[in-house]
């Protein structure tokens, strides 16, 4: 699978700006779209061609927030085998979290994830930058970086800014653009003693339940508001935060869901256990529908895995041991295009919630759409045929999914980055390598 001067899709019915579909052909050269037109021949014999008769072409997955644990908890997880799993799953890019070891919250430790990544990263990335109560000069001057991660809740450390008057500290100076875990840590502590000595995982959505989430997404907003500050709310989770933005969501205010916080519920906790654990916890099936609901008209502006993965021996411990988070980045597309092939939503929204819509929001250049002068990143998909999530085929390095044995449409037969076949027809190209993401 060396990679040719240019490639020509050929016959595959086309994702357009418009949200319109098209069967046509898109020629690629030097990593970018350079055509898209109904029959193109190809002029040079260096074309690599691919027949995608019958394959859907949309544009690569950006993934808007993982924890690839990559330094220092690489036995979960590192940046190769994450791309690798990236690639499987039709993600051509993907913004990382700080809450790796050393934290990402100096311009060392992002361009220490740079550099790391620009020799294993088999797709695009970014690195957010972590805020504690001292490195405000860092959050201000880091570069490049898709924005200010902080954690209100659910975290130990110094990653942990639970206070008022720490968060208006960040809130009040500069301008970038600030994500939030918005969980209020004070409630989960409290709630936290009340449930001591339950050890039924069931119970970590009671802890953490939907006021918690709600108490933290108000006061992220309220400062926002005060600031005009640009706030992205991650892994939202409730009915309530979704209805209080339908309310009122100011137009520099984006929020994201995951596809678990969809598509599973408290329900889970009986079959798979702890593996269901995650922050913000699943919620009630009332929950998902609100949430969709809340995506399909747009106060809710994109997806996230949240891929955050821990090995099945420290999930085999007993609640509240256990470390929350799963991992997503292999399944998620198939996921939400079976939900659309379902009826719960079109295929061209999944295109813009997954791709478009985060590459606008993030102000990602040249991606997020299949157009010339865009950027080659592309996966067709195969919207004919179901196959299981099967344990033995992941490629994470966790090795698990909440999801094994769902039946999915939508996987990836190709995935392009860079106009490279990073994963073609069920193999990875190991050698393809991404770029740093810049945001404008
Ligand atoms: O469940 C979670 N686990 N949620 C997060 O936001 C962090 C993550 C992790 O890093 O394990």
């Amino acid at each position: 699978m060396s990679s040719p001067t240019s490639l020509l899709i050929r016959r595959a019915r086309i994702y357009l700006p418009t949200s319109e579909f098209t069967i046509g052909d898109v020629l690629i050269r030097d990593r970018q779209i350079v055509e898209v037109a109904p029959e193109i021949s190809p002029n040079a014999t260096s074309t690599r061609e691919i027949d995608a008769f019958g394959l859907t072409l949309l544009p690569g997955v950006i993934d808007p927030q993982v924890h690839f644990r990559e330094p220092g908890l690489e036995y979960k997880e590192d940046l190769f085998t994450a791309s690798c799993a990236c690639a499987k799953g039709g993600v051509t890019s993907f913004l990382e979290m700080p809450n790796t070891r050393p934290l990402t919250t100096t311009q060392a430790a992002l361009n220490d994830k740079l550099e790391r990544a620009s020799t294993k990263c088999l797709v695009n990335y970014g690195f957010f930058i972590g805020a504690t109560a001292e490195n405000l000069p860092d959050l201000l001057e880091a570069n490049p970086t898709p924005g200010i991660k902080i954690f209100m809740g659910s975290m130990h450390g110094p990653l942990l800014i639970d206070q008022e008057a720490g968060l208006e500290a960040i809130f009040k100076e500069g301008k970038r653009l600030i994500a939030v875990h918005a969980e209020d840590a004070s409630r989960i502590s409290q709630r936290r003693k009340q449930f001591a000595g339950i050890h039924d995982p069931a119970i970590h959505s009671q802890i953490q339940d939907n006021q918690a989430a709600l108490l933290a997404t108000k006061l992220a907003l309220k400062l926002s508001q005060k600031y005009q500050r640009r706030l992205h709310i991650l892994h939202m989770s409730t009915a309530e935060e979704a209805d209080l933005l339908r309310e009122y969501k100011p137009s520099w205010v984006t929020a994201e869901v995951t596809p678990q916080h969809l598509l599973l519920n408290i329900n889970a906790y009986e079959e798979i256990g702890t593996l269901a654990q995650m922050n913000p916890p699943l919620r009630s099936p009332h929950d998902n529908e609100v949430l969709w609901q809340a995506l399909r008209d747009g106060v809710i502006d994109f997806i996230a895995t949240d891929h955050a993965p821990h090995t099945l021996e420290e999930k085999a411990q007993e609640y509240p041991n256990t470390p929350s988070g799963m991992p997503g980045v292999e399944t998620s597309l198939a996921l939400m295009l079976t939900a659309a092939m379902s009826g719960k939503c079109t295929v061209a929204q999944v295109a813009n919630w997954m791709s478009t819509a985060v590459a606008s929001s993030y102000g990602i250049p040249n991606k997020g759409a299949i157009a010339p002068g865009y950027d080659a990143d592309l996966v067709l998909v195969d919207l004919n045929t179901y196959r299981p999530v099967l344990r033995e085929q992941l490629l994470t390095k966790c090795g698990w999914s909440p999801f094994e044995g769902w039946n999915l449409t939508g996987w990836a037969h190709t995935t392009i980055v860079g106009g490279q076949l990073a994963y073609h027809e069920g193999k990875v190209n190991t050698e393809v390598r991404g770029q740093a993401l810049s945001f404008s």
